[in-house]
C-alpha cells in the first residue's frame, strides 16, 4: 500500500503490537497539553495498544489499561510532558452519556487527551484533532490512518512523518 501523501494525512501499515506502541511512542513525545487524539476502529484493532504507546512516551509509569469501569484515566506524565488523560467510550452510547461522565473538561483540560471510539461523540470533539482511524488486516497487521484537523494537526503530521519515518521524498 502506498502512503498517502498529502499534508494533512498519512497512512501506513503496523506490522506488529509493538511496532504499534512505538509509533504512538514517538507522536506522543510531539504533543503538548491540550492535544487531542481521536482513535477510532473496530475492537481488536489497536486503539488501547496505541495510547499504551503513547503512556511510553510520555514517560508514564504505570501500565496503561483499557478504563472499562472508570471510562476515563488520569496518568501523571514524566515532566516536561503532561498528563495523559485515556478516554475509552465503548460502553458510552451517546454524547450526553459523554457529557455527564465530564468528558469536556478533560477535552479543553491542561493534558493530552486520547479517546478511543471518539467517533461516538464526535459532535463534541474539538474541530481541531488527530483522527486516527485504525483497521485489522490481518493477525498481525493493520492500517492506520493518521489525519490532521487544523494547522496545528498538520505541523504534527510533518514533524511525525520526519521523526518516524524519515523524509520521504517519493512514493515507495
Ligand atoms: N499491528 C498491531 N497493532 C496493534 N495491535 C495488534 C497488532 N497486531 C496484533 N495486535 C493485537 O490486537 C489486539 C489489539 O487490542 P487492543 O489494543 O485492546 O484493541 P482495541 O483497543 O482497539 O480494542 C491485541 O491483542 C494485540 O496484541
Ligand atoms: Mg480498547
Amino acid at each position: 500500500m502506498s502512503p498517502i501523501l498529502t499534508p494533512h494525512t498519512l497512512d501506513f501499515i503496523s506490522h506488529s503490537p509493538a511496532q504499534t506502541r512505538r509509533i504512538a511512542a514517538r507522536l506522543a513525545t510531539l504533543l503538548r497539553a491540550g492535544d487531542v487524539v481521536c482513535l477510532e476502529g473496530e475492537l481488536g484493532t489497536g486503539k488501547t495498544c496505541f495510547v499504551q504507546g503513547m503512556g511510553q512516551g510520555l514517560g508514564v509509569k504505570v501500565p496503561v489499561k483499557s478504563p472499562s469501569f472508570t471510562l476515563i484515566n488520569e496518568y501523571p506524565a514524566t515532566p516536561p510532558f503532561p498528563p495523559l488523560y485515556h478516554i475509552d467510550l465503548y460502553r458510552i452510547k451517546s454524547v450526553e452519556a459523554a457529557l455527564a461522565i465530564g468528558i469536556e473538561e478533560y477535552l479543553y483540560g491542561e493534558g493530552i487527551c486520547a479517546i478511543e471510539w471518539a467517533e461516538r461523540v464526535q459532535r463534541i470533539i474539538p474541530p481541531a484533532c488527530l483522527w486516527i482511524t485504525l483497521r485489522h488486516l490481518n493477525e498481525t497487521k493493520r492500517n492506520l490512518v493518521m489525519q490532521a484537523n487544523g494547522e496545528r494537526y498538520e505541523i504534527l503530521i510533518q514533524q511525525f512523518r520526519e521523526l518516524a519515518f524519515g523524509h520521504v521524498s517519493s512514493q515507495t
